[in-house]
């Protein structure tokens, strides 16, 4: 069987931390191949990227996340007990549950709620010199997340809940004091949600469709409820990632600042939103790459994975793959006006099925939080966005406009 190439260096951790989203697919590019291996953390590790990699690696049940991320990432994303843990039969009747949340009127409501919530906070904003919108799409976001699963909040408890999801996808890319505080705090929530779910179960009364009911009350393969800690870290893995659309909104917000013909086009014809959401789910850096395990040895493109092989696909450089993307470094939503859909070419929330394999469930309602978003900011304000350092870095993970994209001058032009 051929060899495929290895990357220069004996351990690339360093080049992995310093390049970030363009480690993998820079790499391809120098060796002509789309697989190469090379040493991150001092284990061996087959990179890979591209359409059909995309396919191998969600299709099959050919890998386990299981002892394929750093456990700082882990314990901060989705930890243990989660869905994403699950392999097989056991995954699938978890995810089934998790896609039962996303059903149409699930995402209507969402939408709802995070328009509710912007309107409210869009009334403060007026009065406010500046409004730095990472964090305060972040806060708007936790409202909506905690209204939409039936997750108590209180005006008091906001302001830290908020904070809390926030550093658990803020610090998930480091490794430092940040981490470790992190970690502190989101053991404080999971404690939190351990206690509402031994209460759901005890009588409190929820919707019963609610994400927090279902939850509470979901039985796995084994006919048994979640453990209070599993049911808690579930419930934060629809908190944490409903809050991190702050990001994708941000980058929406951007891309109308920078190209400001978008903004009279959105608003004379709402059919462009979803190309234009697509478009900045595409274009922009989120999660630079996953990482699987091998449940059983297979061939493909000459090369033997080995059960228990470590293997990296490359999420932003497939949404970036020339050979995919007509001049991927554009900003350009006309590629999506007409466009067919294909699961593995568009992979910033993961490739293939939602049901068989770990594809994101929360997809669909990421799309529709960053449509409702630009509705309302091109249609219910008026705002500037003041000089400041906008840059993006493709070496910090999670990535986002330096300086969190700060709007001032906020006038609202439509009454709620
Ligand atoms: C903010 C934008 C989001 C991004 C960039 C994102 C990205 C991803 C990616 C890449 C995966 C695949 C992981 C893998 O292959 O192992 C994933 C899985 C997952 N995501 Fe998201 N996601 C986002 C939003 C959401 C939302 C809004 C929710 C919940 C409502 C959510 C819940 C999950 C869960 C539970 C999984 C694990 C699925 C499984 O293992 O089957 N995500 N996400």
């Amino acid at each position: 069987m051929p060899t495929i190439p290895r990357a220069a260096g004996v351990d690339n951790t360093i080049s992995f931390l310093r390049e970030a989203y363009t480690f993998v697919s820079r790499r391809c590019d120098k060796l002509g191949s789309d697989l190469f291996t090379t040493r991150i953390m001092l284990t061996p590790v087959v990179c890979m990227r591209g359409a059909e990699a995309a396919r191998i690696f969600y299709d099959g049940d050919r890998f386990t996340r299981q002892g394929a991320m750093p456990q700082t990432v882990l314990r901060l994303l989705q930890d243990k007990g989660s869905v994403q843990g699950l392999d097989g039969a056991a995954h699938r009747r978890r995810k089934a549950m998790f896609m039962s949340l996303m059903s149409p009127e699930g995402i209507a409501r969402i939408a709802e709620l995070l328009e509710r919530h912007w309107r409210a906070a869009l009334s403060r904003w007026t009065s406010m010199s500046e409004v730095k919108l990472l964090p305060e799409v972040g806060h708007i976001l936790c409202r909506t997340a905690c209204d939409w699963t039936d997750v108590p909040l209180t005006e008091r408890e906001a302001p830290a809940m908020s904070r809390e999801l926030q550093a658990m996808i803020q610090q998930a890319g480091h490794v430092g004091p940040g981490t470790l505080y992190a970690l502190a705090l989101r053991r404080r929530t999971e404690r939190r949600m351990r206690r509402l779910v031994e209460e759901v179960r005890a009588g409190r009364a929820v919707p019963k469709d609610s994400a927090l009911a279902t939850i509470a009350r979901h039985e796995d393969i084994d006919g048994a409820l979640l453990t209070g800690e599993a049911a808690g870290v579930e419930i934060i893995n629809l908190l944490r990632p409903i809050v991190a659309v702050n990001r994708f909104i941000v980058f929406a917000a951007l891309a109308l600042h920078q190209h400001p013909a978008w903004r009279q086009r959105l608003s004379e014809d709402e059919s462009w939103l979803e190309p234009f959401v697509q478009e900045v789910r595409r274009f922009y850096p989120f999660f630079p790459i996953i990482g699987g395990r091998v449940r059983e040895s297979f061939d493909w493109s000459g090369h033997r994975f080995a059960t228990g092989d470590w293997v990296i696909l490359d999420l932003y450089g497939t949404n970036h793959d020339s050979r995919l993307w007509e001049e991927p470094e554009q900003f350009r939503p006309e590629r999506f006006r007409d466009w067919p859909g294909n699961p593995y070419t568009l992979v910033p929330q993961g490739a293939g099925d939602f049901m068989a394999g770990h594809r994101c469930p929360g997809e669909w309602i990421t799309i529709a939080l960053i449509q409702r978003a630009l509705r309302l900011l091109c249609g219910s304000m008026r705002y500037e966005v003041p000089p400041q350092d906008l840059s993006i870095s493709l070496s910090e993970m999670p990535s986002a406009p330096r300086s969190g994209l700060v709007i001032s001058g906020v006038h609202a032009t439509q009454a709620g």
